[in-house]
């Protein structure tokens, strides 16, 4: 008998749940559109519970799936630990975590204090706590998951200082930091929670400014970008897409850069 699973099968989400943290940002908008289209219901996170209902309430639902917001902070514990066990309650199972909030640090290195630091740096803290919420609902109920946690190509190369200079501030150093420790937790968790059936992959954009990014910093981005432009938030989609569902089951512990080509100079 062939049991082999064709292609839009393995990129189904049908009948999975997925949360997704900072679901009404810029790249997080489009996220939750994606996992939406491919047939999951979506929990979609904020930190304002107003703001994670209206992106709920605008995600597509041609499978009848039950899209809900829930408020949380990742840098508060006790906002995990609620918010996690509200979704839970309402959902059932949760299949999919993508952790893709950041609480942004604007001081670059000549700038930043302490305090700036170590609170950028607690994204990364949030970020495994709630992967470790995931994973121990996953073994709970004898089911599997996948995890994605944002990264960034600043946490795999330096930042590239001419594209700032004289414009707007350096990429911040914190955020280098924290995106590189959040591709090698990738790789740890993914190792400690393989035998649990519990994948973790790390999603890591290039540039994707918003409109409102600063247009000289943009420019020069785009001539020193190999496709000579910047990324489209759409972009992201098959790739998340992909880590989320069954087409990447044999995936796990990786980074996977969507960014033009960036990090292959
Ligand atoms: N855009 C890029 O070029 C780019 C490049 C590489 C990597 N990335 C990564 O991609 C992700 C999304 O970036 P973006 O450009 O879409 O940024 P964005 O528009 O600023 O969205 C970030 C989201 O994070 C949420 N957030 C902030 N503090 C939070 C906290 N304490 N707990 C939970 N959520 C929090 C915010 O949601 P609420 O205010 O609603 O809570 C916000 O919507 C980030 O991890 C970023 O580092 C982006």
């Amino acid at each position: 008998m062939n049991t082999e699973r064709s292609i839009s099968q393995l990129f189904d989400l049908r009948g999975r749940t997925a949360l997704l943290t900072g679901a009404g940002g810029w790249l997080g908008s489009t996220m939750a559109r994606s996992l939406a289209e491919a047939g999951a219901s979506v929990i979609a996170t904020s930190r304002d519970l107003k703001r994670a209902e209206a992106v709920a309430s605008s995600l597509p639902s041609s499978g009848g799936q039950n899209h809900f917001g829930i408020a949380i902070n990742h840098l508060d514990d006790s906002s995990i630990q609620t918010g996690f066990t509200d979704a839970l309650l309402r959902a059932g199972r949760i299949d999919i975590l993508v952790n893709n909030g950041n609480a942004a640090c604007t001081s670059d290195l000549t700038t930043v204090t302490d305090d700036e630091f170590n609170q950028t740096l607690a994204n990364a803290t949030g970020y495994f706590l709630l992967a470790r919420k995931l994973r121990d609902h996953a073994v709970s109920r004898s089911g599997g998951a996948s995890i994605i946690l944002l990264g960034s190509m600043y946490g795999v190369v330096g930042s590239y200082p001419d594209a700032y200079a004289g414009a707007v501030s350096a990429s911040p150093v914190a955020y280098h930091t924290l995106k590189g420790g959040i591709v090698h937790m990738t790789r740890h968790l993914a190792v400690y929670w393989a035998k649990d059936n519990v994948r973790v992959n790390c999603l890591s954009p290039g540039p994707f400014p918003s409109a409102s990014a600063n247009d000289t910093m943009v420019e020069r981005l785009c001539e020193k970008s190999p496709m000579g432009r910047m990324g489209r938030p759409e972009e992201l989609k098959g790739a998340l897409v992909f880590l989320a569902s069954d087409a990447s089951s044999y995936v796990t512990g990786q980074n996977l850069l969507v960014d033009g080509g960036w990090t292959a100079w």
